[in-house]
């Protein structure tokens, strides 16, 4: 009998690609921990890649699961949902957009599909900005927005996308500036893009790039793009889909560390509202929203499972201020990996903010990528009984830690002293 390893190797498809040597399986979690099949325990740094966002196996998620898994598990948008109304009603608050309407589908992709969509019918253009070293999703719109070569299979493309600076703070023309220098280059850099090209429909950005290795520009970038985007009558999309619901401490939203010209025209939001259920969803004014002139809908978008689940995470997340605690637990554990990193030669930088954070891995004394070091680090890490992730633009060399919100502070210095340890292990 093959192993599960061989039989997935054998069934799935050579781009679907698994952490480890010897990847795990996991079976089952509880809290910030999981536990593979030979019983083995991991404290979660990566919540199945920033998706579990209070707990594993919360209780009041699974019982709103269950609950409504026993009541009725579909019955499709043709009919009223409760759930669903009572989670857009909460989230259209939250978003910030005035007169916002919130269209719920089943991934991230989809969601920001659907924000291609809603800005290129409104904007009756196809061409998009987007930021270098970005990602979006998987599908064939989403691809073509992806400014990052690792994720983006094929340049053909539904859409003229042209990418702009000011992702990534410490690498590209710009790095050595100082912050205000940045955004003023990243601006001027618009502002030429746009005297090059007819109308585009959006820019398309991530707050904190997530796949990229949890780069952000200096706060008030995108305020300041968003003043040249006016001028022009541009849409800015925000897709907090790592960044949303609090991750990153400060801020409930990733776009409010540049809010000072209010909330964008579009918000994407997927993983960790859902605690692991497949939610996605796309917010915009009504103007916005409504300007598709034909019908349109996700069969399982909005499904009453999902929604029970997103409401019952929400209402946990806000009660508990799982924001405050991922500003203070994160707080902690940044000081803690940045004095770490700092007698570690691989160590690059270490950067984010809240429970949203990146350990960048470079050849000792240059800025070259260390895609092997960071592989390593993170087999050690699991040894050591710790699940981290990987990412970045450039070579795969950003370790990334995002646990569940609910992080304990002595969770946050064990699993500090297992990637000391890990990181010590490269020698
Ligand atoms: C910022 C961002 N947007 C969109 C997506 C796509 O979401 P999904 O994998 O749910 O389609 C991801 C997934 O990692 C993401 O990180």
């Amino acid at each position: 009998m093959s192993s599960l390893h061989q039989r997935h190797l054998a069934v799935s498809p050579d781009w679907l690609a698994l952490y480890y040597k010897r990847p795990l399986e996991i079976t089952h979690g509880e809290g910030r921990h999981v536990w593979d099949a030979d019983g083995r325990r991991y404290l979660d740094f990566f919540g199945g890649i920033l998706t579990t966002m209070t707990a594993h196996a919360l209780p009041e998620v699974t019982k709103a699961v269950a609950e409504q898994a026993g009541r009725i598990i579909h019955t499709s948008t043709l009919y009223l949902n409760r759930p669903m109304i009572e989670l857009a009603e909460r989230i259209a608050t939250l978003s910030g957009i005035p007169d916002a309407r919130v269209f719920f589908t089943t991934s991230g992709t989809e969601a920001n599909d659907t924000a291609l969509l809603l800005a290129t019918a409104y904007r009756r253009s196809n061409q998009i900005l987007a930021m270098r070293n970005s990602y979006h999703g998987r599908s064939f719109s989403a691809v073509s927005i992806t400014g990052n070569n690792a994720w983006s299979p094929t340049s053909l493309s539904p859409l003229q996308t042209l990418y702009v600076h000011g992702g990534v703070r410490t690498r590209g023309p710009y790095a050595h500036l100082g912050d205000a220098e940045f955004i003023e280059a990243c601006v001027a850099d618009l502002e030429d893009l746009l005297g090059h090209t007819r109308t585009p429909a959006a820019l398309i950005a991530e707050p904190i790039q997530g796949v990229g290795g949890f780069t952000s520009p200096p706060d008030g970038l995108y305020a300041a793009f968003r003043r040249v985007l006016d001028r022009h009558g541009v849409l800015w999309i925000s897709d907090e889909v790592q960044t949303g619901w609090g991750r990153s401490g400060e801020h409930f939203w990733g776009w409010q560390a540049h809010g000072e010209n209010g909330p964008p025209d579009i918000l994407t939001f997927a993983k960790g509202i859902g605690n692991g259920m497949s939610i996605g969803g796309v917010v915009a004014r009504a103007e916005v929203m409504n300007c598709l002139d034909a019908n349109s809908i996700s069969t399982f978008g909005g499904s009453p499972v999902t929604m029970a689940a997103g409401l019952a995470n929400l209402s946990y997340l806000l009660e508990h201020d799982l924001q405050g605690n991922a500003r203070r637990v994160g707080g902690l554990l940044i000081e803690r990996l940045r004095a770490i990193g700092a007698g570690a030669e691989w160590v690059r930088e270490v950067r984010g903010r809240g429970l949203m954070i990146g350990i960048e891995l470079a050849k000792p004394g240059t800025d070259e990528a260390a895609p092997e070091a960071a592989a390593a680090v993170l087999e050690a890490a699991r040894e050591g009984g710790l699940l981290i992730g990987k990412g970045g633009g450039h070579n795969t060399s950003v370790l990334r830690i995002a646990p569940p919100l609910s992080l304990t502070i002595p969770e946050a210095e064990e699993g500090a002293g297992i990637l000391a340890e890990a990181l010590r292990s490269l020698g």
